[in-house]
């Protein structure tokens, strides 16, 4: 048998990423908002249709500029889904929000929108639906919902650059979304993040936030002939080395595209038998949504057996992870009064729940044997 050896994660170059980099540096200007982070934001903007992109430093500072755009203040609640990574939260929690959790749905583990309406109050400020593994949450309910009650919606959609929601790009139907570039991510910077803005109000104060506070922006564009401190704000830009990395990236976007599909077919023809066989669900993607393709993971019968083939794989050299574990039951969710049993789809996936490798430099021959090894796990 040959020796296996399958990363969960490898982030790789795949076009102009070092070439780019290096031109950036003879550009003579290494620091954010130079040439690459503008065609970044050109980028963006264009494929997406939406007013402005913003590269950030992170998925998780473009949701915490969102809070402060929202001008989330101590008392006001925000609505968060379970499960998910703890940034959707802490960046509202940052500010005073406080978290009120609405469980997941049992097939795309996207906030359950049947239970939406039950956790609004009057003191709701914002809804943040997060696009678990790059599905569309169901955004007709959502949107609705935000509007009858004047709330507004931050799309954490950290997984799904390019997903589609019924024709319609993720991250294009809140006032604002968010994206990472974490080098797990299908375009990666190694860290990094955009604040996409689809309410033209909240631009010119969202240069600001990230510029420390400052009209920086509007004094490189000559619109005032000097900047100050005129709001609160922090240093949430990227340099341009790292814009011009994700540039070539987004570059290849078809390539990269392309391939993690095929990856992601490759594992859901080689284990949808087996899962059948064995009570175990795939991702499911429903008809009115397009995947960003981006993770494809497993959920065990229980967590028993979750373990175990975590380990199982492990032992024979592939690597493969479990996701979030539930927010109301960290130390933090028990602060804000969490207690066991109030989630409960998110406390059993989360138990089931394990991801398998998935990068742009994944091999189908690779994925052979990890899928050859599942076939062989006993149960
Ligand atoms: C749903 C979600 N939101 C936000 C983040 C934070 O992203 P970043 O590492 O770019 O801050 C993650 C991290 O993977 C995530 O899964």
């Amino acid at each position: 048998m040959p020796e296996i050896n399958v990363d969960f994660n490898r982030p790789v170059v795949v076009g102009n990423e070092l070439e780019y980099m290096k031109q950036a540096i003879e550009n003579g200007h290494i620091s954010g908002d130079g040439p690459f982070t503008k065609k970044c934001h050109a980028f963006l903007e264009n494929e997406l249709g939406v007013p402005k992109a913003l590269l950030t430093t992170s998925c998780t500072h473009a949701l915490e500029m969102s809070a402060i755009l929202l001008d989330i203040q101590p008392g006001d609640e925000v609505i968060i889904p379970d499960f998910t990574f703890v940034s959707t939260v802490n960046a509202f929690v940052l500010r005073g929000a406080k978290p009120v959790f609405v469980d997941v749905r049992w097939d795309t583990l996207n906030l359950d929108e049947s239970r939406l309406e039950e956790a609004v109050t009057y003191r709701t400020k914002a809804i943040v639906p997060v696009h678990y593994a790059g599905v569309g949450c169901e955004m007709d309910s959502v949107m609705d919902i935000a509007r009858r009650h004047n709330i507004s919606v931050v799309e954490d959609n950290a997984h799904g650059l390019f997903a589609k929601y019924k024709g319609e790009y993720l991250g294009t139907f809140g006032s604002m979304a968010s994206q990472s570039f974490h080098e797990t991510k299908n375009f990666t910077s190694g860290e990094g993040g955009a604040l996409l803005i689809n309410d033209p109000v909240l631009v010119e104060r969202a240069e600001i936030i990230r510029e420390k506070g400052t009209n920086r922006a509007r004094f490189f564009r000559g619109q005032v002939d000097k900047y100050t401190w005129v709001d609160i704000g922090s240093s949430y830009l990227p340099s341009d080395i790292l814009a011009a990395f994700l540039f070539a990236q987004f570059e290849q976007r078809q390539k990269i595209q392309l391939h993690r599909k095929q990856v992601w077919e490759i594992y859901a023809t080689g284990l949808r038998d087996w899962a059948g066989k064995y009570n175990v669900r795939l991702p499911c993607v429903p008809e009115h949504c397009e995947q960003s393709y981006h993770m494809f993971y497993l959920l065990l019968p229980t967590l028993e057996l979750r373990q175990k083939l975590i380990a199982y794989l492990r032992e024979r050299g592939v690597y493969s992870v479990f996701h979030y574990l539930p927010l109301h039951l960290s130390d933090m969710g028990q602060r804000f009064g969490g207690m066991p049993g109030d989630y409960p789809v998110t406390e059993h996936v989360s138990d089931q729940l394990i991801r398998l490798p998935f990068h742009n430099a994944l091999t189908s021959t690779e994925q052979e044997q990890v899928i050859d090894l599942i076939h062989e796990f006993l149960f």
